[in-house]
């Protein structure tokens, strides 16, 4: 694992942007695992930011996102399509039919297995972007998750239906299962970017990094990922030995 520490987050996010322009850049029909969650957003504003002022080409980019909250479809705010159409898509030059988020809605079982099929055709994942949950996931494969596993519907835990109740005006409404790539799925990328910030994430990192490979923790399995490159701020970076 390549461990990059910075002392301010947006030196984190210039870095991490600098990273996926230079492989679009280089690679123009490249294939991007993309994520959601607060970690990517100030790196999909600075993504958005060279679109505008430098008209890096995504024309020939093909995304793949991470996951998608079950009943949640892409008219709804807090669903992850609407997130990476506001937050990304809509701001760069990249065919809508190029992108791809999970679908939660429909037949769940078909959806997973056309998930798999259509990033297999795309030649499979050069980058894959993640952030990690508290409790280690990553996507949404909570403690437990087989290593085998591929694209499925996934139960939230408690801590993670929590975490995401801030952006629901009621617990009741925060979605209790996810679509997500599995932990097979997203080993399989080329290279990994693993993005965290604050010391809410310090226990998590250490453990990825320092602790046994083990389904306890899914993001521990990274450790056996031969391109992983961590981008890190001092506090999620504290506990590390
Ligand atoms: C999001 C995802 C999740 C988040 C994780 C961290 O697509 O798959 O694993 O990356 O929950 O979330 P934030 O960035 O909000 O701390």
């Amino acid at each position: 694992m390549l461990i990059n520490i910075f002392p301010d987050n947006d030196e984190l996010h210039r870095a991490v942007s600098k990273e996926i322009i230079q492989l679009v850049k280089t690679k123009p029909d490249s294939v991007l695992g993309l994520s959601t969650g607060s970690s990517p957003v100030d790196t999909y504003a600075l993504l958005v930011d060279d679109y505008k002022k430098n008209k890096t080409d995504y024309s020939s980019i093909v995304t793949f996102n991470l996951d998608e909250y079950v009943g949640l479809d892409a008219h709804h705010d807090q669903s992850y399509r609407h997130f990476m159409n506001f937050h990304l898509f809509n701001h760069l030059n990249i065919p809508a039919d190029q992108t791809h988020v999970p679908l939660g809605t429909g037949d769940l079982d078909n959806n997973c297995q056309e998930y798999e099929a259509l990033i297999q055709e795309a030649g499979g994942i050069d980058l894959q972007l993640l952030g990690i949950g508290t409790n280690g996931h990553i996507g949404f494969n909570e403690p437990g998750t087989s290593f085998e596993s591929r694209t499925h519907v996934a139960p939230l835990l408690k801590d993670t239906i929590e975490a995401n109740s801030r952006f629901f005006e009621t617990s009741e409404e925060v979605p209790t299962k996810a679509v997500t790539m599995g932990i097979k799925t997203i080993m399989e990328a080329r290279k990994i970017i693993l993005l965290a910030y604050g010391s809410h994430k310090a226990a998590a990192v250490r453990d990825m990094v320092n602790g046994e490979v083990s389904e306890d923790l899914p993001a521990s399995i990274l450790q056996k990922h031969e391109h992983v490159a961590l981008f890190l701020d001092e506090e999620a970076a504290s506990l590390l030995q």
